[in-house]
């Protein structure tokens, strides 16, 4: 039987975490998967989490299960950073703790899939995972354009793809710092946009993995508290991996807003079963880390300000990058205005090679970079060599 299973392609982007180990080139720039670095190019434990897990290590006194739901201290503490203070619909969200943001995902997805979601719409490009997960799910997905012209999101495309939905669909959108792209939607874009699928009645599943690396906690969270205020239902999938730096901890939450006071134990307790069957009870030990932080004040505030560093270095590289205005027939003007880990480059599939071959340089094969990659010592050689491949 299992002879018969043929050859998978290993997953593009985590491919390039070894090929990047295995060049020796002592200048070598690892621009691939999505970890934030240091302007010493490296990915360091938060000393908030450092401290929070020497706390652990000292108060645990028990590793038996918590079920399904994992631990709902840790999903509660994350409510006022997500929702904000004063979040008037607070009762209509229930939450339960998931590997990673991947598990909110797909957890969000194989929900909408048991409510009897019929297509769930994405804007394209996307975290190539999202349609993986999709498709591994059996959801039918229906896609629209992300990134226009202009470089701001393309809402022409959204508004045809939201007049093209059956009133049984889902829309899946990115709260911020776009993966790929780093387009986010504006504030009027939000407006409308929570406008167009309240009209049209279909469920919004939001996918919130880098809070706090735009332009700070309250305003990454705008857009999706809008859309959470304003509509009677949603999902949404939660990271903790970028923004607490938990990567392989998998950190993360699913949010389930119900509309009326008896649906929300109705919808959790689909949420518990899918989780029990797929993964039965998400890892503990980042989660306790990141609820001790939030239970305890001063390391919050510590938490906020290494969040905060985080954010000003990659917007300074981005600056930076801006700056230099137009490498070979790259425009690097437009990044100055995006936000998050990511832009996309328009080089060809050759030219990225070329990136790698000759300057040793790794980025995704669709032409993402991670601007934190980028340090003051090595911004140059990149510059120079992207005004090379593409000149
Ligand atoms: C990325 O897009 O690089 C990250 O979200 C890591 C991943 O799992 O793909």
């Amino acid at each position: 039987m299992l002879a018969q299973l043929t050859q998978q392609p290993p997953d593009a982007l985590l491919a390039l975490i070894k090929l990047y180990s295995a060049d020796d080139r002592a200048d070598k720039i690892d621009l691939g998967v999505g970890v934030y670095r240091t302007g010493e190019g490296d990915t360091p434990v938060f000393t908030s989490i450092k401290k929070a897990e020497q706390m652990l290590v000292d108060r645990q006194d028990s590793k038996a299960y918590l079920g399904p739901e994992g631990d709902m201290a840790f999903v509660e503490a994350l409510k006022p950073i997500i929702f904000g203070k004063d979040f008037a619909r607070i009762d209509c969200i229930d939450g339960m703790q998931t590997p990673g943001g991947t598990g909110g995902v797909r957890l969000a997805a194989a929900l909408a899939k048991a409510a009897g979601v019929g297509r769930i719409w994405m804007g394209t490009p996307s975290w190539p995972n999202h349609a993986q997960i999709m498709k591994d799910l059996g959801v039918e997905v229906g896609t629209f354009n992300h990134a226009a012209e202009d470089g701001t999101a393309d809402m022409a495309a959204l508004r045809q793809a939201v007049a093209d939905a059956a009133p049984n669909d889902a829309i899946l959108l990115h709260g911020c710092c776009h993966n790929p792209t780093g387009i986010d939607y504006s504030p009027a874009d939000w407006k409308e946009i929570t406008g167009l699928l309240a009209d049209k009645g279909l469920l919004p599943i939001l996918d919130l993995a880098y809070q706090g690396l735009g332009d700070g906690l309250e305003d990454d969270a705008a857009g999706v508290r809008m859309v959470m205020e304003a509509l009677p239902e949603a999902l949404m999938a939660y990271s903790c991996d970028k923004n607490f730096g938990l990567y392989r901890d998998r950190v993360g939450a699913v949010y389930m807003m119900g509309e009326g006071a008896d649906c929300l134990p109705r919808i959790a307790s689909n949420g518990a079963a899918l989780a029990r069957a797929n993964w039965s009870m998400p890892p503990d030990h980042g989660a306790a880390a990141v609820r001790m932080i939030l239970e305890d004040e001063a390391l919050t505030k510590e938490w906020k300000d290494e969040l905060e560093s985080m954010r000003t270095r990659i917007n300074q590289v981005r600056a930076r990058l801006a700056e230099a205005g137009v490498a070979g027939s790259i425009d690097l003007r437009p990044l100055a205005d995006q936000r998050g880990l990511f832009a996309v480059l328009p080089l060809s599939k050759d030219q990225i090679a070329a990136m790698r071959s000759d300057h040793a340089i790794y980025m995704a094969g669709s032409g993402r970079i991670n601007i934190a990659g980028l340090t003051m010592g090595n911004i140059d050689k990149f510059i120079k060599a992207l005004t090379k491949v593409s000149g």
